[in-house]
């Protein structure tokens, strides 16, 4: 059976006491009997910390990029064994803002992914398409090449690592959520690519979140459709009330 997941992707927000403030409303407000996969992915400088918090909880925390190589002359830059070090066995990687604003390429995503799987860690891998692509009906060329371009050079059993999240770059921060109808298209497309390289097995396996504007009035609904098994969540996140509804609706 699929795991249902449920992720936050902090980004570029909270401070030290912030962030312990958040965890703390969180655990207050989650639901301890989910059936599904709670995790946080506050900044680098609040991992460790955030594991230490939420140590006896249901919540996992994850970063949110890593660089691919082991360690080196990478100014500002974090290693898997870094993140491993301090507890953290789940890194997002792709996101459209780290493909628009610092240049991450298809090879150099396909070359973290390999990095992270082989400090055993689970990745969530994010792609989706841009406006123009689906003004062109471009969106399902596009999405094919992004998950063959950062994902097919894996073996079927690294796929027990990777999570899938389809994030229409249009419904980023925009408050324009894809519909549930369009969001299961695209998912069943997705499942689809994945049975036609890896086969049914991996294919009916994998997790594909969604992710782009989800918010407490309209998770329940995208997350009801059958290829949809949860959600990447960004502005909602910070808000543990809001956050606490979406994962209610999962
Ligand atoms: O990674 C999740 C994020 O990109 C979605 O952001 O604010 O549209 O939920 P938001």
């Amino acid at each position: 059976m699929r795991q249902k997941i449920v992720a936050g992707n902090w980004k570029m927000n909270k401070n030290a006491e912030e962030t312990e403030d958040l965890l703390n409303d969180l655990i207050d407000q989650l639901p301890q009997d989910v059936d599904a996969q709670i995790i946080v992915a506050p900044t680098f400088i609040n991992l460790a910390s955030a594991v230490d918090h939420l140590e006896f909880t249901n919540i996992a925390v994850a970063a949110q990029n890593m660089h691919q190589n082991e360690n080196g002359a990478y100014t500002g830059e974090i290693s898997a064994d870094m993140l491993k070090s301090i507890g953290v066995n789940i890194v997002i990687l792709g996101h459209s803002e780290r493909r628009a604003y610092f240049h991450e390429t298809d090879t150099i995503l396909a070359q973290k992914v390999t990095t992270a799987l082989k400090h055993d860690m689970t990745v969530i891998f994010c792609f989706g398409e841009e406006l123009k692509d689906r003004q062109n009906n471009q969106h399902f060329n596009v999405v094919e090449n992004q998950l063959r371009d950062g994902l097919f050079h894996l073996e079927n059993n690294d796929w027990e690592k990777i999570i899938l999240a389809y994030e229409p770059v249009w419904a980023i921060g925009t408050g324009e959520t894809a519909s549930p109808e369009q969001a299961q298209e695209m998912h069943e497309f997705i499942r689809e690519t994945i049975r036609k390289r890896y086969g049914s097995n991996v294919a009916e396996e994998v997790s594909i979140l969604y992710g782009g504007s989800v918010k407490p009035d309209n998770a329940k609904e995208i997350f009801s459709k059958p290829d949809v098994d949860g959600g990447l969540i960004g502005g909602a996140a910070l808000k543990a009330s809001d956050f606490a509804a979406i994962v209610n609706g999962v």
